[in-house]
């Protein structure tokens, strides 16, 4: 027995936002994967997976974010039945915009739809961290969370773990910039500090609590000047050719604020949708990488909702 295909968007997310390392995400308009599925008698299947950067996605449902967030769900509802999966990638492995993370939520959410959305939302948060846990080297919830909830999202604690969920101000822009060179999560994770100063957990400290508070109030300058990191963009900035040169060139077409997505390669620049469109800095940083013979895809975007079903 097969039953009729679901299909769910599960968008791009861009994750840590200055101070907030595993703690802060915000979920974008595009780029977004599509993962559909329908339920079988017995086993998750995958039998399909493209778009940028596929060939590299194990179909194996042990390793493949989509089915080990999928199968982590049926365990909790207490079901056995089985899932046939199929993935478009819209958004390529290793570009520090939650790839892996849209994946294990677009397979967390698809599976809660089947199994009737018997959980509340932080649970498919939470199957979805798990795949995460399981495919990128640590248990980090900040890009699994803002996919499945939408907007801008806290991890309070990860034990026992508590999400907060804030919608982001409506004028504010976010171009995506990626460049063509591959940063594994793993990797990017490897190069970090074990422990900081105190010194930098008081300017985290005072930076994300600001970050908050401009995201409430609506503040775009306070956000600008909130996006701040000490510790982990300066840690990885070697693994991202050009990285403060792209920062730059944003920053001098009017971001408001321009930083690496996640554990990178992406680079992520704020705007005011008042005043500006978002192509220039997008132009900006593509021309950047073009004088330095490297292609760069760019998306002007801006904060969306979380997993839906389309
Ligand atoms: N917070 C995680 C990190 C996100 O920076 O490693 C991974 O995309």
């Amino acid at each position: 027995m097969a039953d009729e295909w679901i299909r769910i968007a599960a968008p791009a997310t861009t994750s840590n936002i200055g101070a907030g390392f595993d703690i802060f995400g915000i979920s974008l308009k595009e780029p977004y994967d599509i993962i559909e599925g329908r339920r079988t008698d017995s086993g998750i299947i995958i039998t399909e997976v493209s778009g940028p950067g596929s060939e590299s996605i194990p179909t194996d449902p042990l390793q493949n974010s989509v089915s080990i967030a999928a199968q982590e769900v049926l365990r909790r509802c207490g079901e056995d039945f089985g899932i046939e999966i199929r993935i478009r990638k819209g958004i390529r492995p290793c570009s520090g915009i939650g790839s892996s993370g849209a994946s294990a939520a677009g397979g967390a959410y698809l599976a809660h739809i089947l199994c009737g959305e018997k959980l509340d939302p932080t649970e498919v948060v939470l199957c979805a961290a798990h795949a995460e846990d399981v495919t990128s080297g640590g248990f980090h919830a900040d890009n699994v969370a803002p996919c499945v909830l939408g907007g801008f999202t806290i991890i309070r604690s990860y034990e026992p773990f508590e999400v907060i969920n804030i919608k982001p101000p409506e004028d504010l822009g976010v171009v995506v910039a990626m460049p063509d060179v591959l940063v594994p999560t793993r990797e990017s994770r490897a190069v970090l500090p074990k422990e900081v100063s105190v010194k930098d957990l008081v300017f985290h400290v005072g930076n994300a609590s600001c970050l908050v508070y401009a995201m409430m109030t609506g503040d775009l300058g306070l956000i600008g000047r909130s996006v701040k990191d000490a510790v982990f963009e300066p840690a990885r900035a070697h693994l991202v050719p050009y990285l403060k040169e792209a920062e730059s060139a944003a920053m001098s077409h009017g971001a408001l604020v321009s930083f690496l997505g996640g554990s990178g390669p992406c680079i992520i620049s704020f705007f005011d949708k008042k005043y500006l469109n978002g192509e220039v800095i997008a132009g900006s940083i593509k021309s950047l990488y073009s004088e330095k013979g490297m292609k760069c895809d760019t998306w002007v975007t801006e904060c969306g909702t979380g997993c839906r079903r389309i």
